[in-house]
């Protein structure tokens, strides 16, 4: 073999070796990527639970005129309770709960205060937050009077116009 050809089978040699890490990775991507969900299943949930969320809440709850009191108690609540993951204007653990109410109906928000497992694991909304945050909201254990306060407190929050129902 002159060192010419020598010269050409080195090149050979790496060549395959290069193809042969590349076929790796590529196999690597592949077994890592999930195959896309092949049609999503229906949601089995009614439009009241789409709207207000799964919880002890089964009826919609209307705030009345802003009781200064109740809010007053539930800043309390949310001290103690909450603002380890929450922050009123950005996010932090879980989303900013500032404007809560004003995306969210009393009733939806109670519902994810009060029964926080179970809306993430079945309402679309709530699944997409849990996606985002990437932590499980731990269920506080919460009376749904403390919870209340606390959708009180929240309203004296929004700078936005707040849901009444
Ligand atoms: C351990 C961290 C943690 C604690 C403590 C916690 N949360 Fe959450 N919260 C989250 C996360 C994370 C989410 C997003 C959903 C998920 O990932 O579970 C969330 C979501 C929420 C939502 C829904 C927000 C929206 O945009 O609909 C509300 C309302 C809420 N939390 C209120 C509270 C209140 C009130 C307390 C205190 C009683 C509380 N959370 C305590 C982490 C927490």
């Amino acid at each position: 073999m002159t060192t010419h050809e020598w010269g050409g089978m080195r090149g050979f040699l790496a060549a395959v070796a290069v193809m042969a890490m590349a076929a790796g990775c590529g196999g690597q991507d592949r077994a890592g990527s999930a195959p896309p969900a092949a049609g999503a299943p229906a949601s089995d949930l009614t439009p009241f639970q789409l709207e207000h969320g799964i919880g002890p809440l089964t009826e919609v709850l209307t705030l009345g005129p802003l009781d200064q009191g109740l809010a007053d108690s539930g800043q309390k609540v949310f001290g103690a309770k909450c603002t380890a993951c929450h922050k009123m204007a950005e996010k932090y653990v879980g989303p900013a709960l500032g404007e809560v109410l004003v995306r969210r109906s009393p009733t939806f928000t109670m519902n994810m205060i009060l029964n926080p497992n179970e809306m993430v694991e079945r309402h679309p909304v709530a699944k997409e937050m849990l996606a985002e945050a990437m932590t499980m909201m731990a269920n506080q254990g919460l009376t749904t009077g403390d919870a209340r306060a606390v959708v009180e407190y929240l309203r004296t929050q929004a700078t936005g116009t707040v849901k009444t129902q």
